[in-house]
């Protein structure tokens, strides 16, 4: 692709911040669609908050409305439950922050009783992340989320760097990776994402391997295994010794990666990495990403991917862009 596509989004805001009429007569930022198809799903616009930094949807409900949201994506749902690492789990690093959790949660049978009779009562998507550690591990969460009301479809996690068994171990290998994309999608009936993991030779192949699989989307990506040492010490500063890097700055590795992924296959790509601004969302947009994932960010502001659907109506429709689309088909037309 030539980057051609990118420099018109930055003229056109450009023209934004330099028109003294920026207000299209007659329409007001309301009129903008912000709304994007992903497969057989339509979100009302393209933030969604991202796996494992926004619990199970509710704990940031009294801050966050997530009828507001274009969806959210769940913590990882495991067969059983998981307890996750030793603690500290989280450090910050320049620019960043490192995780390991360990992918504790409630399993998905507590996740259904407990959690989706009240996520039920919010307009929004609930994306489920389906995690396992073996073949069947995935196909059996999605099994039982299957019989359950309220779950819009799975994001399949083929890429923690945080276990010793499972995730990333999946999304390495293209034949690893249609191997158990092929088994999550014979047992699901709904929407399957697959999140991909950034510590891949070439994205390309990784990307169609999961789309001939039968993925409907792809998420690109998850957090690059890193460590921070406290040198006096001698020690780690996370409890599982290494852990996932996330953050501001991820941000132009993981957009190389979506443009990369976004070339190499049909299916919509969902960006994520490092977004904390409008700008950083466009930039996503500009590589040919459907829709992004917000993490990170949500630390330092839990209403952030709230805050950045606001701002993002208000940009391009400063910009005299009425839907998400005219940004989408521009970038086809670029790379047909
Ligand atoms: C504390 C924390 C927990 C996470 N847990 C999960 C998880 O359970 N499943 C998953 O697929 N990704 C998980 N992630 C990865 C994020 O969803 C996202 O891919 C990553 O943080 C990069 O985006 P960001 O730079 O906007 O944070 C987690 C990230 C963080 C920071």
């Amino acid at each position: 692709m030539s980057c051609k596509l990118t420099f018109e989004i930055c003229v056109i805001l450009l023209r934004e911040v330099s028109s003294a009429d920026a207000s299209p007569r007659g329409r007001a930022p309301a009129d903008v669609d912000l709304s994007v198809t992903i497969g057989a799903l339509r979100l009302r616009n393209p933030i969604l908050p991202a796996s494992g930094t926004f619990g199970y949807g509710l704990e940031l409900a009294h801050l966050v409305d997530p009828s507001r949201l274009g969806g959210f994506v769940t913590k990882g749902l495991s067969r059983e439950p998981i307890e996750g690492a030793p603690p500290p789990r989280l450090c910050e690093t320049p620019s960043g922050m490192l995780n390991a959790v360990g992918l504790q949660n409630v399993g998905v049978r507590a996740f259904i009783g407990e959690k989706l009779p009240v996520l039920r009562k919010y307009d929004t998507h609930v994306i489920a992340n389906v995690f396992g550690y073996t073949l069947e591990d995935y196909t059996e969460v999605i099994r039982v989320l299957e019989d359950a009301e309220g779950v819009a479809g799975y994001e399949l996690n083929i890429s923690c760097p945080n276990v010793k068994r499972g995730g990333m171990q999946f999304g390495a290998e293209p034949g690893m990776v249609a191997e158990v994309v092929a088994a999550a999608r014979r047992a699901a009936k709904r929407p399957l994402w697959v999140k991909l993991s950034p510590l891949v030779a070439d994205i390309g192949v990784i990307a169609v391997a999961a789309e001939g699989a039968g993925a409907d989307a792809l998420t690109v990506a998850n957090t690059y295994p890193a460590m921070a040492i406290d040198y006096k010490t001698g020690r780690s500063k996370l409890g599982n010794t290494t852990g996932g890097l996330s953050g501001p700055a991820i941000k132009p590795i993981t957009l190389r990666l979506v443009w990369e992924a976004r070339r190499a296959v049909k299916i919509p790509v969902l960006g994520l990495g490092g977004i904390e601004t409008v700008e950083d969302v466009l930039e996503y947009l500009a590589v040919g990403a459907t829709a992004v994932q917000v993490g990170t960010a949500s630390f330092t502001d839990p209403r952030a991917s709230q805050r950045l659907a606001e701002e993002l109506r208000r940009t391009i429709f400063g910009a005299k862009i009425f839907t998400l689309n005219e940004i989408h088909k521009k970038f086809l037309a670029e790379n047909a």
